[in-house]
Order: C-alpha cells, then sequence, then structure tokens
C-alpha cells in the first residue's frame, strides 16, 4: 500500500478506542497512511515477555513516525514506563505540547493559548531510585547541560519560527540550585542568542497561581521534565480537561504523537472516551509529514464539531460515544 508509513501503537485502557476514531478521522482527508500496528504494554507483556519489544523500537526508528494511544504503568511494582522508556531510547527529547481553547468548550476559560515544551529525556524520570537503608530511599534527579541545551535551543527555535510572545523558563532554582541552576544557566545562555523573542523566568509554584488566575501572563513555557508534566495537565483543565490536550514527542529524525492524558481505566471498554486529544495530536502529525492543510482541516473540523455541540462525549457534557464524535468531527471536514 502506498502511503506515508506510520507506525501504530494502539496502547491500552481507552487507547483502542481513540487510536480507532484518530484513524478515521486521518484517513478522512484523503491522506494515504500505511499503518504499521504493534502491540506495547501489558499485551506485548503477556505474548512476547516484555512490554517494549525490541521491535516496535527499531520500526519507529526505522519510519521516523508514530501515533501512540496511552499506555499504562503499574503503580509502585512492575514494570516501569513504555512511554518514558521510548522517549529515552529514541531519544524524543521534546515534549511539545500546545494549550488551546475550543470555542464552544465548557471552560475556565475561553481565551488561552499557551505552548508547554517539556524536557523530555532526564530529570527525575531518568528513573534511578535506589536505596540507602532499609526506610530510605534516594530518588535522582539528572540534569545535564546538554540537554538543558538542547531544550532550550528547540524553545527559542519554535517561538521564533511561530512568532510567538514571551518565553518564561520554570524552574525551582530557589531551592534546587545546582540542578535548576544549571538548567536555568542554559536557558539564559540561549536565550542570549535570540534577543529578538523575550525571556523571562518563574518558580514553579507561583507559575501554577499564574496559570489559575490569568493564563495570558504567560505564552511559551520551557520546562524541565517533572515541572512540565505536572503544568500540562493543569493548563488542560484551563481549556476543559484532559481530553482535549495532544502532544509531540520529538527528537532528530524521529517523532511519536499522542495525547497528554493517560489510559483512563475508569472508562476504558465503555467507548466514551473523548477522542480529541489524540486527533489533535494526529493533525500535528500530518504537519509534520508536511500536509498541513489536511492538519488545518482537521482543526477546523474539530472546533466545528464543538460549535455544534451535538456529538460531544460525557466529559464534555454530552452523550455521544467516542466513534459518534469522531463520526461528527468526519462529517465536518470540508
Ligand atoms: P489519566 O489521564 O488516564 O486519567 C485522569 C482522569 O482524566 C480520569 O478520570 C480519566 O477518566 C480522565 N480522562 C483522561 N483522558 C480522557 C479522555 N480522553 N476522555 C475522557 N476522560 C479522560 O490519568 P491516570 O488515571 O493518572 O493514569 C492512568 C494510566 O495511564 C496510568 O497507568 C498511567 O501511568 C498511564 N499514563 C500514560 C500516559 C501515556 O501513555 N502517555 C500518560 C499519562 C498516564
Ligand atoms: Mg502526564
Amino acid at each position: 500500500m502506498a502511503g506515508y508509513p506510520v507506525v501504530l501503537l494502539p496502547g491500552d485502557g481507552i487507547g483502542p478506542e481513540i487510536t480507532e476514531a484518530t484513524r478515521e478521522v486521518l484517513e478522512a482527508t484523503g491522506v494515504e497512511i500505511d499503518w504499521r500496528p504493534y502491540e506495547t504494554g501489558i499485551a506485548a507483556m503477556e505474548k512476547a515477555g516484555t512490554p517494549l519489544p525490541e521491535e516496535v523500537v527499531e520500526e519507529i526508528r526505522r519510519w521516523g513516525v508514530a501515533l501512540k494511544g496511552p499506555i499504562t504503568t503499574p503503580v509502585g511494582t512492575g514494570f516501569s514506563s513504555v512511554t518514558v522508556a521510548l522517549r529515552q531510547r529514541l531519544d524524543l527529547y521534546a515534549n511539545l505540547r500546545p494549550v488551546r481553547s475550543i470555542p464552544g468548550v465548557p471552560a475556565r476559560y475561553s481565551d488561552v493559548d499557551l505552548v508547554i515544551i517539556r524536557e523530555n529525556t532526564e530529570d527525575l524520570y531518568a528513573g534511578i531510585e535506589y536505596r540507602i537503608d532499609e526506610d530510605t530511599v534516594v530518588a535522582e534527579k539528572r540534569i545535564t547541560r546538554r540537554a538543558s541545551l538542547r531544550i532550550a535551543r528547540f524553545a527559542f527555535d519554535y517561538a521564533s519560527r511561530y512568532g510567538r510572545r514571551q518565553i518564561t523558563a520554570v524552574h525551582k532554582a530557589n531551592i534546587l540550585k545546582m540542578s535548576d541552576g544549571l538548567f536555568l544557566q542554559c536557558a539564559r545562555e540561549v536565550a542570549g542568542q535570540y534577543p529578538q523573542v523575550p525571556y523571562t523566568e518563574r518558580i514553579v509554584d507561583a507559575l501554577c497561581m499564574d496559570l489559575v488566575l490569568d493564563p495570558g501572563r504567560h505564552d511559551v513555557l520551557l520546562c524541565p521534565n517533572l515541572y512540565g508534566d505536572i503544568v500540562s495537565d493543569l493548563a488542560a483543565g484551563l481549556v476543559g480537561g484532559l481530553g482535549l490536550a495532544p502532544a509531540a514527542n520529538v527528537g532528530d529524525g524521529v517523532a511519536i504523537f499522542e495525547a497528554v492524558h493517560g489510559s483512563a481505566p475508569d472508562i476504558a471498554g465503555k467507548g466514551i472516551a473523548n477522542p480529541t486529544a489524540l486527533i489533535l495530536a494526529g493533525a500535528m502529525m500530518l504537519a509534520h509529514l508536511g500536509e498541513s492543510a489536511a492538519a488545518v482541516r482537521i482543526e477546523r473540523a474539530v472546533w466545528e464539531t464543538y460549535r455544534r455541540g451535538q456529538a460531544l462525549t460525557p466529559d464534555m457534557g454530552g452523550t455521544a460515544t467516542t466513534r459518534e464524535m469522531a463520526r461528527a468531527v468526519v462529517e465536518c471536514l470540508e
């Protein structure tokens, strides 16, 4: 089959439901995609004895693009996060998370336009934990100059390319003087090379308050890994919830597109998950593949679906199923 080769990881929980919905919308644009589906997580564990078979990593490296549903990570014990492993193995160092209001969505704010750029490979997510004695464990927060400079450059390149208003570096360098201190020092160094992009800094707790009170105070948020994770969900809450927020994990020559949210075990299998976040991630993927016109059509169709308000999932106050919402988006494609 002709078309763009794209590795498809449906994931688990609501993953298969929302990836199916997203596939339907992407295919309705007429862009030809040669899907290459693979199992990961619990399903792969049962069949292959590992949650992330080597073949999956190699396929993504080979084709350069993947669309991924959420994958459940057991809490406390069991295998470690497949999502985090993919980011580290493929060196997907930038996690790009646009957070925009969609007209018609019941939300705290209606004019949010933020971009979160999250360092994606280190910080506490390096996953280095060890026991000192029976009652004491330590987790390492690893920050390197290389990764910090790289993510700062990504943020400033992004901001200049898309004419963004300002970059705010998010940190806790008052307490973590060495680790967040190094992150901040690198951000400042890169800021000096982009005099045309206004640059500021904010301590992460104060930033959270800013966002809740007045999200317009900020524009592009440059975050170390953990703060980026937390701030992303907070920001998604400002525009109506996790069901709406897309993400791209970007490295050199490889990118994985997914939703910010997880596998939502509380609603999995009911067919009522909101597919919007992954559909918007799919639009980001088409733009990445050079199909910008199709990407814009999908965004407009999503907006139109919310404007009409007739096929919304329960988290948005409606009664539609995942599939019905996907059909509605397809109908709104021009
Ligand atoms: P979650 O994001 O799955 O769910 C949080 C809340 O938001 C739940 O009430 C859920 O029903 C709701 N929600 C999330 N997505 C929704 C959607 N599309 N439509 C409607 N409601 C939605 O976070 P939680 O419960 O902390 O994590 C569940 C599992 O997902 C965990 O195993 C976690 O490790 C994994 N996870 C995976 C991610 C990934 O693969 N990228 C990202 C985040 C979590
Ligand atoms: Mg998260």
